[in-house]
């Protein structure tokens, strides 16, 4: 159906139908720059509406960007101007905020209840790092749709989950462990267990993900006691293992005895909600999910299930040895917005903005260069003659700032070529289409990869 079929199918006035119809089918990909419009004599015609809510529909389509008009030629479909030449970052997995005002609502709703229902007090002194009942429970209830069963007496809150990685890395290894991973890996990780002079070491994978033969093998060569997974919308492959892999990397971990990592940020994001690794193999696993990537990192928390409660201890005193502890109004709040349901009403706007962004992501970016996209991130192949250094360079000219795989590469002889692009910090989809087509337009670029030449 074409956006004129659609043009008065929602509601109020007449003159915005018709503009709102143009910018939706152009946020679908249907309308492109250059698309001519009918004269606003027939398509007032062909609506059977009056000229002049016609000819004030192209006026404000007009002020907002989306047509331009070309004198005797009619109007077409203007070319995505204010993203044009404007910076856009797609270097940083930031969840979309589809509404700011629901979101100020909230927030401002949020933080008034705390103040009603606590004693100022309480929230203004220290307190024992780990999280207070109520914050606890807040957890069980965000934890219980990926475990199923939540143990409290396991459960770790932090503040956040690169804090959570850092503490448990703190708590279960000395410095000069080597700790298991991808080939390709959180950057957060990365610059962790450099910190704390921790040896990572990539284990071999496949399509679906790290191969459990591998880790068996690596795991008895380097006498590493632990494995960082993070096996849903993989950041920064967009990978989600399958569960038969799932199920045979639990079984790897308890042979070998080895401790998993699964951070698993993504789960929302991947609508077949993959049963969690931790899930299979709960006394083998800390299981780190954090509101970052979910709701905002403004909101940044992350609650930890560990593998038994002496686990969950030494977590919390990891965790009082380098912060002490959280803030308390934040962890307050969002408890607050966790208990009250809010927190899920914005979880579900996040969730389906992301995913109109990466269905744009799938549908935009050409076959040759697309390998997957999913959560927050599309991960990308370089196509020859291409390399990830001559790639970045020329996005960066294009003000597109892009994450290149050496940003994810622990090291080692696999190294992946490619990228990522983060979709969720575009401040529209429309400014997210045009950086698309941008990236497109390279690879088909007669001139190729000249710059480095
Ligand atoms: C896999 C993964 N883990 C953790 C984080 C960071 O989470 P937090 O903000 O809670 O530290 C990210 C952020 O990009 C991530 O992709």
């Amino acid at each position: 159906m074409s956006w004129i079929d659609n043009a008065l199918a929602s509601n109020g006035p007449i003159y915005l139908r018709i503009v709102n119809s143009i910018e939706r089918t152009m946020n679908t990909g249907e309308l492109v720059p250059g698309h001519r419009l009918p004269s606003q004599r027939a398509l007032a015609k062909q609506l059977g509406i009056d000229l002049t809510t016609v000819t004030r529909a192209f006026d404000e389509a007009r002020r907002r960007g989306l047509i331009e008009a070309r004198g005797p030629q009619g109007s077409f479909i203007a070319p995505p101007k204010a993203a044009f030449g404007q910076p856009v970052d797609l270097s940083m997995n930031v969840p979309p905020v589809p509404d700011a005002t629901a979101l100020n609502d909230m927030l401002r709703r949020g933080a008034a209840a705390v103040l009603a229902r606590s004693n100022a007090l309480n929230l203004m002194t220290y307190h024992l790092s780990g999280g207070s009942p109520t914050d606890r429970h807040a957890a069980t209830c965000w934890l219980q749709p990926m475990l199923g069963n939540v143990n409290e007496t396991r459960l770790v809150v932090a503040e956040g989950a690169q804090f959570a990685l850092a503490s448990i890395l703190i708590s279960q290894t000395h410095e000069g462990d080597t700790v298991l991973c991808d080939h390709l890996v959180y950057p957060g990780l990365l610059q962790v267990t450099r910190s704390l002079g921790r040896r990572l070491v990539p284990v071999a994978g496949d399509e679906q993900g790290m191969r459990p033969d591998e880790l068996e093998r690596l795991s008895r060569e380097s006498g590493a006691r632990v494995v960082y997974l993070n096996p849903t919308c993989n950041n920064p492959t967009a990978l989600t293992v399958p569960l038969q892999r799932r199920a045979e990397l639990a079984r790897a971990l308890q042979r070998c005895e080895l401790l998993g990592i699964e951070d698993d940020p993504y789960w929302h994001h991947d609508p077949g909600k993959p049963t969690p690794i931790a899930a299979l193999a709960p006394d083998h696993i800390y299981y780190v999910s954090t509101l970052s990537k979910a709701i905002s990192p403004g909101l940044r928390t992350a609650f930890v299930q560990c593998p038994s409660a002496r686990h969950a201890e030494d977590l919390a005193a990891a965790l009082r040895s380098i912060c002490l502890m959280g803030h308390p109004l934040v962890m307050a709040l969002v408890s607050q917005l966790l208990l009250d349901g809010s927190a899920h009403a914005l979880l579900k706007q996040v969730l389906a903005e992301a995913s109109e962004r990466t269905a744009l992501a799938e549908h935009l970016l050409a076959p040759s260069l697309r390998a997957r996209a999913t959560g927050l991130h599309a991960w990308c192949n370089v196509p020859e003659p291409w390399t990830d250094a001559t790639f970045v360079h020329a996005a960066q000219l294009q003000g597109l700032a892009i994450s290149p795989s050496s940003a994810f590469g622990p090291g080692g002889s696999l190294q992946q070529r490619g990228f990522r692009l983060s979709l969720g910090l575009a401040s529209s989809r429309r400014q997210l289409e045009s950086a698309l087509r941008r990236i497109n337009q390279l690879i088909i670029s007669p001139e190729g990869p000249v710059i480095q030449r």
